[in-house]
């Protein structure tokens, strides 16, 4: 199943060993790490109790200083078109089609979503992120890409329970690189109330970052789960969870898992009998 070396998977990045190890292997990191671990652990202190109002203000820092490195990590333009690529052609490879109806949690400034709303049908995308200063750029990213006339929607929430959409609309959900920034208790919100949005034989692919060792977060900011308990909590909310085995051959640090209801998932014969019985 993986690709990645095992030594990265079992790392416990927040364990102080690991971060003196890796202080003297990339001393001129140690500097920018400190900066940003005093900057996270004030915005902390000042949204108390929300990890959404916390991360919010983190990305609102980030996206003030560079909106590409803010939904990225390195200031990069090709490395900010390549990531968006990668998302986009995997998605087609996989049957997106113009007709689908897609919703995209975390859209950031449209690294991928600008080539998606240039793919499909005119309002046939749907963008939801928590930060409004990452929505401003990618209401810029529609402008630069000349997509005014597929009439993206690109909205602010403050939470996953996708109350305001319509049920068995979307036929493609998709969420890059938000449940590696995400505490468990989202994630769950999320899948809670996914499968309600989900048309009949949707799905919803998401990536995370992947530990086959102990659970552990970094500054609030970086979260890494075992497949099993993301697996686990799909299933608690009547969802299958399949593991992406072709992402991983992908220069992506992160893994994949594909939602869908359980009926969708099920093989032939088993959908038989589920709906007979
Ligand atoms: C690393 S960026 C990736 C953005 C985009 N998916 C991409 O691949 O370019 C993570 C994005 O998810 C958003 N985000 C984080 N937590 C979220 C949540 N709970 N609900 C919606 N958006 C969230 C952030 O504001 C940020 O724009």
């Amino acid at each position: 199943m993986h690709k990645a070396p095992r030594s990265r998977l079992v790392t416990d990045r927040a364990r102080l060993g690991h971060k003196m190890r890796y202080a003297l292997s990339h001393p001129r990191r140690v500097l920018p790490y400190l900066r940003r671990a005093g900057r996270d652990c004030w915005l902390r202190l000042r949204h108390r109790g929300s990890h959404i109002a916390y991360y919010r203000a983190v990305m609102a820092s980030d996206t003030a200083r560079s909106p590409e490195a803010a939904v990225g990590g390195r200031p990069s333009h090709a490395r900010w078109l390549a990531i968006g690529e990668m998302q986009y052609d995997y998605l087609v490879r996989h049957g997106l089609k113009p007709q689908d109806r897609m919703l995209e949690i975390g859209c950031g400034n449209l690294r991928a979503g600008w080539r998606f709303i240039g793919h499909l049908e005119p309002g046939h995308y749907y963008g939801i992120d928590i930060s409004p200063d990452i929505l401003v750029e990618a209401k810029k990213t529609v402008v630069r890409y000349g997509l005014q006339d597929k009439l993206p929607y690109l909205t602010p929430v403050d939470n996953l329970t996708l109350d305001f959409l319509p049920g068995s609309f979307f036929t493609v959900v998709h969420a890059h690189s938000v449940f590696s920034h995400s505490p468990l208790e989202v994630i769950d919100e999320c899948l809670a109330h996914v499968g309600r949005v989900l048309a009949p034989g949707g799905w919803f692919d998401f990536t995370y970052d992947r530990t086959e060792g102990s659970e552990h977060q970094v500054l609030g900011e970086d979260f890494y789960y075992r497949t099993e308990t993301l697996i686990q909590l799909a299933e608690k909310h009547g969802l299958a969870a399949r593991h992406m085995e072709d992402w991983e051959q992908l220069p992506h640090g992160q893994s994949k898992l594909r939602i869908t209801h359980r009926a969708a998932a099920a093989p032939p014969d088993a959908r038989t009998t589920e709906e007979t019985s």
